[in-house]
């Protein structure tokens, strides 16, 4: 008996410990889901989690497309060509901002969390999600994800980048290629479902978020003409 009740304070001030974020909102995720158990979405979930090799290759396809937007090399649009950007950030891995959407990834619900921001700042999300009828394997395709967020940019009109205009039709594409955001942190859950249909789930968070409406997306001009003070331009992104 004693025993018990030792052990549910100590859950109970686990849980209140973790849940220090709730000074930023009532429903911030780390709240809401206090522990990093699956919720009752995964059904049967198979496995989870972004090693160091796939944090980096994710945050190389987020730059690598930022770049291409920095320099003026994408010619796709509605219209289009896109302009080139003064004053893109160069992004790099976040763990607070990946914990948070490994939280949110080990719920299954495809579906924006109500609340993700952090202390620095509020937090922007994309998300991601692909079936097939066999067991998930251990392969997480990235590519896949970062890109089909990105090719938003055929649908995106040049003229909405300053002052930005929103359109939930190219609301991933405006936030990978967000300037001033400069940290991605992402999750990943692979899951079985009960209607024959087996899942993966990425998510990612970025800070500070974008899609601000009425804000500047980009600076347009020659790439890292107008980078902010105390970066240095990296290859078209400012460092
Ligand atoms: C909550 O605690 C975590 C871990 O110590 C810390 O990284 C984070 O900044 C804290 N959040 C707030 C809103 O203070
Ligand atoms: C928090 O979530 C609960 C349950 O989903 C909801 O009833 C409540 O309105 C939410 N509160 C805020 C501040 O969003
Ligand atoms: C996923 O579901 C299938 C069909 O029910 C089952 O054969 C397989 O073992 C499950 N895999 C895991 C890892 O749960
Ligand atoms: C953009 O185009 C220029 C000129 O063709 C090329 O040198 C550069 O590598 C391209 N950058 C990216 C990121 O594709
Ligand atoms: C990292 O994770 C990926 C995706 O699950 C996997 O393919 C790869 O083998 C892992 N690499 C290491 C070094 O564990
Ligand atoms: C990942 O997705 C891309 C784009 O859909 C595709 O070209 C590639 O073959 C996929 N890679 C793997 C390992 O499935
Ligand atoms: C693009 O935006 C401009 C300015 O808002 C507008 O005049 C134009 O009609 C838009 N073009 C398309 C194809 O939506």
């Amino acid at each position: 008996m004693l025993s018990f009740i030792i052990a549910a304070t100590l859950i109970a001030a686990t849980a209140a410990q973790a849940c220090n974020y709730s000074s930023i909102c009532a429903n911030h995720t780390m709240c809401q889901y206090p522990t990093t158990n699956y919720g009752p979405n995964c059904l049967a979930p198979v496995y989870s989690g972004v090693n160091a090799t796939t944090q980096q290759q994710i945050v190389d396809l987020h730059n690598n497309l930022r770049r291409k937007v920095a320099q003026g090399n994408e010619t796709r649009g509605n219209p289009g060509p896109q302009p080139s950007a003064a004053n893109m950030r160069e992004f790099t891995w976040d763990d607070e901002l990946a914990t948070i959407a490994q939280r949110w990834a080990n719920q299954c619900t495809f579906q924006h969390d109500t609340c993700r921001s952090v202390a620095r700042f509020y937090v922007g999300q994309n998300l991601y999600m692909s079936l097939s009828t066999g067991t998930p394997n251990s392969i997480q395709n990235w590519t896949a994800a970062v890109q089909a967020w990105y090719d938003e940019v055929q649908n995106f009109n040049k003229s909405h980048i300053n002052p930005f205009q929103f359109s939930s039709a190219t609301g991933h594409y405006t936030q990978v290629v967000w300037a001033d955001t400069y940290l991605v942190g992402c999750g990943f859950t692979a899951f079985n479902n009960s209607d024959g249909w087996y899942r993966k789930f990425y998510a990612c968070n970025y800070g500070p978020g974008g899609n601000y409406l009425n804000g500047i997306m980009y600076k347009t001009g020659t790439a890292c003409s107008q980078c902010p003070a105390g970066t240095i331009c990296d290859n078209g992104l400012c460092a």
